[in-house]
This record gives C-alpha cells, structure tokens and sequence, in this order.
C-alpha cells in the first residue's frame, strides 16, 4: 500500500457511527435529559448561555460552526449546562451553573475518557466557565447606576476551580469565553478590539493565575464596545460575537484541538490511531 493513496482517502472510516451536529438544537438537546447514555462523541461542547436567553441561546452558532467544521471522521454533539440564567438571580444561577458544569465535564470524562470537551460561554456563561477553569467568586452588581438596577448587590463566596492537572483537566482542549464580565486586560488569550482593557468585574492578581494555568486552552473574544467586557458603551457590540467570530472560533478550536489530541486529526488522513 501506498502512503499518498492512505493520504487521499477522502471517505471517512468511521462516518456511519458519527452524530453529526443537527439543525435543530432544541430537539438535539432534549436528547441529552438521558445524557448518560448518549454514545461518546469525539469532540463534546458544554455550553453555558448568557442571561434570559433559551438553550443555547446565540451560541448555537458556534456550536454548529465547531462540529460541522470538524473532519467527517470525527462525531460532535454538545450539551447545556442547566441553570436559572435570570438577571435578579445572577450570582445564584452561576454558582449553580458552576456545580453543574463541574460535575457534568467530570461525569462525561470519566464515562468518555478518550472524548475532547470544548466549553463555551456567553455573558453570564463566562461568568460559569471562567470560574469552572479558574475558580472565583466575589461582588456583583454593586453599583447601581452603572449597571442599570440589573442583578442587586450580590456576592457570590470564593470557589476552587478545577486541578489543572489530570483528568478531567487534559480532556479540555478549547474554553471560549464571549464578552467576559470578568475580562481582565492583556491577556495571552485574549482576541479583538477589547484585549486591552478590563470588563465589569476584572479578576484578582489569585484569581487570574489560577485562571491561567487553563491559558493554553482559552479563548476570549472582546470587542471595545462591549459594556460588560471592555467597559465600552454599545451594549450590541455585547451580542453580536456569535454571529461576526463563531467561524473564526471554530477555527480556533481545530487548532487546540490538534495541538492537544494531535491523534484524533491524524485519523483524518486514513491512519487510524486509536
Ligand atoms: C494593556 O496593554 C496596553 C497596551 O500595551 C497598555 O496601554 C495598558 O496599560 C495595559 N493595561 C493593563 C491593565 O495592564
């Protein structure tokens, strides 16, 4: 057999066991209320969405940017992370979300070791999957005026965030964060216009290296207009990421993703090495 004869193979081996990303999100996720048993997927999204919005809420674009842009071979599907997502319950819908979307990346790994996680947030979302990697907690919404009456003073205890060591860390190969309230200036990972400024509720000097051990996998688009990220004034330059940067995030997770389970690419190519 001839090397570039594997390498030109364009049918994919394994496309019959695949379960491709469907249009019609709602009913796909309905699926995982028996998630447990739902087949392993190569690459598996957990979402987390912004406030009031339905599952999964904007973010379904990007969702279907990253698992219709994977090679054929590899099967994709995604999940939400369950919790209240309401303006006056902020800080309890995240620590809720941040117990749920532990135990779920905890659960989904153990069950599907050889699985990617990709994690995505948007707004409130980040507040979620930023304290997932990084650990956090602290003050929200104590100023009125600036925040429009949104969300009351609340005040959310500090938390651990996950052991960047291990499983299930090093099944997370991509963490995308959208007009991060807790955006803090200047970081590696930082992508657009806002890179260089702080969001609402920055993090600490602790709270940021805790998040940064995660650095390698981060991804967190800004743009300066934001109010929540950057501290801007256009609150729709706040949901309009997913719409301009869902492709370009996509691309994003194929890179990480081969540069943390290089394997799964390598399939791609007819060399199956499992
Ligand atoms: C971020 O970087 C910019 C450009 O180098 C700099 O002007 C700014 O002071 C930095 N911000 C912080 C908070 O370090």
């Amino acid at each position: 057999m001839h090397l570039p004869t594997l390498l030109s193979l364009t049918i994919p081996l394994t496309s019959l066991t695949t379960a491709r990303y469907l249009d019609t999100p709602q009913v796909y996720n309905a699926g995982f209320t028996t998630a447990d048993t739902h087949p392993c997927t190569d690459v598996h999204i957990i979402a987390a969405r912004g406030t009031v919005e339905e599952y999964p809420g904007r973010q379904h674009r990007v969702i279907r940017a990253i698992c219709n842009g994977l090679p054929n071979h590899l099967s994709c599907d995604y999940e939400d992370i369950k919790t209240r997502a309401t303006w006056h319950e902020w800080c309890a819908g995240i620590e809720e979300g941040i117990e749920y979307g532990k135990k779920r990346i905890t659960e989904y790994v153990e069950r599907c070791p050889n699985s990617a996680i990709v994690l995505t947030g948007f707004s409130v979302g980040t507040e979620i999957i930023g304290d997932i990697l990084g650990g956090g907690g602290g003050r929200f919404f104590e100023n009125p005026g600036k925040h429009g009456g949104l969300g009351g003073n609340c005040k959310r205890p500090y938390i651990a965030g996950l052991s960047p060591v291990g499983k299930p860390a090093e099944n997370i190969v991509a963490a995308l964060l959208w007009g991060d309230v807790r955006h803090t200036a200047n970081q590696t990972y930082n992508i657009g216009s806002g890179s260089h400024l702080d969001g609402m509720w920055p993090r600490d000097p602790q709270n940021l290296a805790d998040l940064n051990r995660f650095s390698d996998v981060l991804g967190s688009f800004c743009h300066v207009d934001d109010p929540w990220c950057a501290s801007g004034l256009i609150p729709a330059r706040h949901v309009d990421y997913l719409r301009v940067n869902s492709e370009e995030a996509a691309q994003l997770v194929r890179e990480k993703l081969a540069l943390k389970m290089p394997w799964k690419l390598q399939m791609v190519r007819g060399v199956a090495n499992v």
